[in-house]
């Protein structure tokens, strides 16, 4: 199969046009690069249920609220392009944010807020209480992102959970893509793959498994019949605490149903979410208890 690098979101727009006038169907992974095995799993699962895969490498800057954080997130197109090419990709490309959102900018280069896409009940809480305007910026650039490829499925990691909620409530109010969220794949230490990963020092990356660690032990708690939300999240707290990272939230949810808030109710399925600070590099993980 072919394989297409595209540095214009023009270009990739009309790349998307004929191959789905050619009656191609569209699998599209939508990523920020530096790629791991996590974005590769994504990659073979669409090579797998669409006649193509679409892969884009944006570090959009409208979803970070921290300035050090985008300017420190790993780069590499070309290593990114070669990966993505040998998991079955047809094409990959990139953009600038004026690319994207050519007839939006304004002068100061800034994309006013009447441009941006409101992220819908799922962006509160959590994520959306630790990062102002994250899923603002993570809706703004994915509705723009499904415009340009119009796929007909579109991928996303578990990893982040909220996200793919937000990504799954865009694609219903949008009619499509069909959105096929995958598993997490971890190391074998249980460290959730992560870009953020690789700037870790080695001496963070010894502690990082804690994070899986405190998810696991309330997996155990769960399946020994443990339901009350606070008792679920304690070893969460205690191991990323021993671990000596500073905690931004252990919290549970029910799976069926996003609550901004903590529910207070013994929960008969739930999600474990967990968020925090290793140095300068944040870290975010979760468990469905009931599964695995
Ligand atoms: O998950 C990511 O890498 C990003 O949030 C996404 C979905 C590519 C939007 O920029």
């Amino acid at each position: 199969m072919s394989f297409t690098l595209l540095e214009s979101v023009a270009a990739a727009r009309a790349h998307c046009a004929e191959r789905r006038g050619a009656g191609v169907t569209l699998g599209f992974v939508p990523t920020m690069g530096a790629l791991h095995e996590g974005h590769l799993a994504l990659v073979r699962r669409a090579a797998a249920e669409c006649d193509e895969v679409v892969v884009s490498v944006f570090v959009n800057p409208l979803q970070f609220n921290d300035p050090g954080d985008l300017e420190r997130y790993p780069r590499d197109l070309q290593g990114d392009a070669a990966q993505v090419r040998a998991a079955g990709a047809t094409m990959l490309f990139t953009g600038t944010l004026a690319g994207f959102f050519p007839d939006e900018l304004g002068p100061d280069g800034a994309l006013p807020p009447e441009a941006h896409v409101a992220p819908g009940p799922c962006a509160l809480g959590l994520e959306g209480t630790h990062r102002p305007g994250h899923f603002e910026g993570v809706a703004t650039i994915v509705d723009r992102l499904f415009d340009v490829v119009t796929p007909a499925r579109a991928y996303f990691g578990a990893k982040d959970y909220q996200q793919c909620l937000v990504v799954q409530e865009l694609a219903r109010r949008r009619g499509a893509p069909d959105v096929v969220v995958c598993p997490t794949v971890r190391e074998g230490d249980g460290l959730a793959l992560s870009s953020r990963n690789q700037l870790l020092s080695a001496e963070e990356r010894e502690r990082a498994p804690a994070l899986a660690s405190g998810l696991f032990a309330a997996r155990e708690l769960f399946r020994s019949g443990v339901r009350e939300p606070g008792q679920l999240v304690a070893p969460i707290e205690a191991a990323v605490e021993a671990a000596g990272f500073e905690l931004e939230y252990a919290a549970v949810r029910d799976p069926g149903q996003w609550t901004a808030e903590e529910p207070q109710a013994p929960l008969e399925r739930a999600v474990a979410l967990v968020a925090a600070r290793a140095g300068a590099v944040r870290l975010i993980d979760n468990l469905d208890l009931g599964e695995g």
